[in-house]
């Protein structure tokens, strides 16, 4: 089996991390062991970039040429470059040689322009199941291959890392981001940025800072005190800083002690640029710019999208006469957008933006597979249950089993190259007799309409008809085919049409049954939905909110008698004012981008549970397939409980199973914790995230044992969810949500509190069994220049092969300020043949001893006190096998 070392910037630095290149398929150049935290320079494109056809940037002082140039706009031009030009793209000024770059989401793949049926592109596992790998290096060739993908996509900007931290298990966007550990959460993202930029492409890492929850996400106050905001919020940033320089960063939605996000000088200026010195450019999220001069002053360069809301030439002249900002902030922020079009595209890069194009590679495919397996996490394992062997007959059950569950929701998502079902995984890795039930219903809306539609023009979809005007007056202005009847129409409406335009989707119907059928009907503006030319939904006036689409109305439902293969004609009527009214003065606006969501399903007669039921008595082992999806999950909104949907039908089903066959397999898809009320009458739990393009393959590997699972938990699973710590304080009340837990979120809480959680932060099992030999450190002391390496022998104590991840936890024994329990400060994954043993190196440094004491200096620094530190050595946060410990002769600080 080939194996290589390889040296990083993790805090296993220079360990010897054993890669299966046979399995993993990741074609990984050797790196000396020594190699130190990159530096943004050694960042910088290579020669790989000036072969792509873009240039190489100086290495000297790389913003020279940027500020040069600035200095030659006229006034109106520099403005001009503050804010997108269109939806995703910078401005261009091709007489004085800056092309246009163009941005795309997002954290698990590059999506490209459109929201829905964009160009097909490679689907990743989510942010928290790439984190479940705690593998440094393969998030670094994640960051390449997506780095290959946005090229695809002609974008030189991706809208990525996610860093944001778990602090709720309700966090609608948790999926996306990565772990409750701020360490954790910033060396995967380093090693994440490290690969993108590796390939010329900018990272943006967001979002900055304090947006931890969805709801009211564009106006709540994150009340953060100073010292939770550096130890827990802003740590992922500052690691991704050092040791990844990010060349692009997004500003959040939220407010931030009283001041936007983006207006918030305090973490912008007096941190990120002053005292971690990034030179980096801001862009904000999107619409996330609350006014002209505040997000200027503070040093967000570029207003997303456009065209421009609040930096039109005349609104900063404005805003330069009254004083309230002065020629250099505009010189400022328009050098830093050059820098980012010099360091991707190019300046005097003339050459047109490429096409988007799919390139669906083996190479990627293998990546995301190994990625898939290397992320589920085995949470319970009891009598060997799992791998399935010697199995005739297997059942599979539940609503995911035939649906592809590959991503949450939100600018996440993606129109993936393929999808494969848990269903599709089993067939080709399973040669006994496979049976399924479905079980229940989990989905949260009604499915699309779009299987059963098709347009005039024969084709499976809807005819989509802009009209100038709210009005819907003469001819159609343009017309576009759509696939998907979930019509938000951000990325679609066209510009010129905006503000004030209606819509008609118009579409034709065919039942696949005879019965009661439902539909399901929400507008972003005021809609309306006709059947055969009668009006069956009025959805005109409407006035409470719901969560499609970020600002639709609720879901109307009305079922309808329809009959088998007999075609209904749907028209729908709806425009681009915003609903409802009482909205306008806060969001200063009338018309909005408008959309309009259409579902529908058809009656259903069985007893589903029955059905399950008796196809689990059949079969030899029974694997439930349950969890959530990109409607329960997603950017807009938070989740509403921790229970699996819906209305306790999967719990339900669950119970029902587990009394049927006593082997049975759980498998979790969700990307957030869930209650478990079945966890001791389960034998064997599997939490499988979302993974992706891969997402079945990868769980009929694990699930048959052609490999090991090697998952370990990236944040803490609560027995309910009034054990976590932002419970009282979650998601806050009249707009303003006080960060109460302070420092302890996650394991720190549970650790301090003494509250036994379902599943600890870091556990994860796999199908062997190691045992840790004693740690050993390279010194007894540590201070501001002496490292310590801690090294442990770990050995494969059981039958098959796999990865162990290793986690080194620091407690500070005595410190003036009260400090968690203990807390992460490395980590190492080894991969092992049965009966190896290999050492795991752990590097410590002063960051992992220091702590922010707002006291000292000025207004705060970093220090690591004198005394003495325990470092425990484990396989989780509560899975301690080894203790060592080292002193800190003399107390000293730092600021970054
Ligand atoms: C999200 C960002 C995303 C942007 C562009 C915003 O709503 O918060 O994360 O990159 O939209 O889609």
């Amino acid at each position: 089996m080939a194996t290589i070392n390889m040296g990083s910037t993790s805090p296993a630095e220079g360990a010897i991390r054993q890669i299966d290149l046979k399995q993993a398929s990741i074609q990984v150049q050797p790196v000396p062991l020594d190699t130190p935290a990159a530096t943004p320079e050694e960042n910088s494109p290579s020669d790989e970039h000036a072969m792509a056809g873009k240039k190489i940037f100086s290495l000297e002082q790389p913003t020279d040429k940027a500020r040069e140039l600035v200095a030659k706009l006229t006034l109106e031009e520099q403005i001009s470059l503050l804010a997108g030009a269109d939806f995703w793209r910078s401005m261009a000024i091709p007489e004085k040689g800056i092309p246009s770059i163009k941005t795309s989401d997002g954290p698990n793949g590059a999506r490209g322009e459109f929201f829905t049926n964009g160009t097909p592109a490679a689907l990743f596992p989510c942010g928290i199941s790439m984190a479940s790998t705690w593998n440094v290096d393969m998030m670094e060739e994640i960051g390449r291959h997506l780095g290959d993908e946005a090229t695809a996509r002609g974008a030189n900007v991706l809208l990525a890392p996610t860093v944001c931290m778990h602090r709720s298990p309700l966090g609608g966007r948790n999926f996306e981001s990565y772990s409750e550990d701020p360490f954790l959460t910033g060396k995967l993202a380093a090693s994440y940025v490290r690969g993108l930029q590796s390939k010329g492409v900018a990272a943006t890492i967001k979002h900055f800072v304090g947006n931890e929850q969805e709801t009211e996400r564009q106006a709540y106050d994150a009340v953060i005190a100073e010292r939770p905001l550096r130890e827990i919020y802003l740590k992922p940033f500052e690691i991704t800083v050092r040791e990844a320089s990010p060349w692009a960063l997004m500003s959040a939605y939220n407010m931030i002690n009283g001041k936007h996000a983006d207006e918030y000088e305090h973490t912008i200026k007096e941190i990120l640029r002053g005292e971690w010195k990034w030179d980096g450019t801001i862009i904000s999220d999107w619409t996330g710019t609350y006014a002209t001069a505040a997000s200027l002053k503070s040093g967000v360069d570029i207003e997303m999208p456009g065209p421009s809301k609040w930096r039109k030439v005349d609104q900063v002249k404005e805003s330069l006469k009254k004083g309230e900002l002065e020629l250099k902030d505009i010189e400022d922020a328009a050098a830093r957008v050059l820098y980012l079009v010099d360091r991707t595209k190019g300046l005097n890069n003339m050459t047109p933006e490429e096409p988007e194009k799919s390139v669906d590679n083996p190479e990627t495919r293998n990546l995301i597979l190994q990625a898939g397996i290397e992320g589920l996490t085995l949470l319970k394992n009891e009598d060997n249950v799992l791998p399935i062997k010697d199995a005739k007959k297997v059942a599979m059950i539940g609503p995911n089993v035939k649906r592809s569950i590959a991503s949450g929701g939100g600018s996440a998502g993606l129109n993936p190259y393929y999808t494969t079902t848990p269903w599709d995984g089993i067939q080709n890795r399973f040669k006994g007799e496979i049976t399924f039930a479905q079980g229940c219903d989990s989905a949260k809306w009604l499915p699309l309409a779009s299987p059963y539609c098709k347009a005039e023009s024969g084709e499976t979809g809807v005819r989509l008809e802009y009209y100038r005007g709210d009005r819907f007056k003469g001819e159609a202005a343009v017309v576009q085919h759509k696939v998907s009847t979930d019509l938000w129409l951000w990325d679609s409406a066209p510009m010129d049409l905006l503000p004030d335009f209606s819509f008609k989707v118009k579409t034709t119907l065919t039942p696949k049954s005879t019965g009661n059928h439902s539909f399901s009907f929400a507008s972003v503006g005021p809609g309306r939905m006709f059947i055969n030319g009668e009006l069956f939904i009025d959805n005109w006036d409407w006035t409470e909110e719901g969560e499609a689409m970020f600002s639709a109305s609720q879901d109307v439902l009305k079922s309808i008698q329809l009959e088998e293969g007999k075609p209904v004609e749907i028209l729908i009527e709806s425009t681009s004012e915003v609903r409802p009214a009482s909205k306008v003065s806060v969001i200063g606006r009338r018309y909005d981008y408008g959309g309009c969501r259409i579902g529908y399903q058809e009656e259903d007669k069985i007893d589903r549970i029955q059905e399950a039921v008796d196809v689990a008595k059949a079969a030899d082992v029974a694997v439930l397939v349950v969890g959530l999806d990109a409607e329960w999950e997603s950017e807009g909104y938070d989740r509403q409980t921790m229970d699996l949907p819906k209305d306790g039908s999967q719990d339900r089903l669950i119970e029902a199973v587990l009394a049927a066959n006593p082997r049975t397999v759980v498998v979790n898809q969700s990307g957030t914790p869930i209650s478990m009320p079945w966890v001791h009458k389960a034998p064997a739990i599997l939490q499988a995230w979302y993974q992706g393009q891969e997402a079945g393959n990868a769980l009929a590997d694990v699930l048959f044992g052609n490999a090991s699972p090697s998952g370990k938990l990236p944040t803490t699973f609560p027995v309910r969810i009034e054990d976590n710590p932002a419970y009282h304080n979650w998601p806050g009340e009249n707009l303003k949500t006080i960060y109460g837990e302070g420092i302890y979120v996650g394991y720190r809480h549970y650790e301090r509190s003494k509250i036994a959680p379902l599943f600890p932060f870091g556990h994860g099992l796999t199908y062997t069994t190691f045992e840790y030999g004693t740690p050993t450190a390279s010194s007894t002391t540590l201070s501001e220049t002496e490292d310590i390496t801690i090294t442990v022998p770990v050995t494969n104590s059981g039958t098959v092969a796999a990865h162990e991840i290793v986690q080194a936890y620091v407690k500070d024994v005595k410190s003036t300020l009260p400090r968690p329990e203990k807390e992460l400060q490395a980590f190492g994954k080894v991969f092992l043949l049965p009966g190896e043993t290999k050492d795991v190196v752990l590097k410590l440094n002063k960051h992992s001893v220091g702590y922010f004491d707002t006291s000292l200096g000025q207004s705060g620094a970093w220090i690591a006190e004198e005394g003495l530190f325990e470092v425990l050595v484990g396989a989780s946060c509560v899975d301690i096998r080894g203790k060592l410990s080292f002193e800190v002769k003399e107390s000293f600080q730092w600021i970054f």
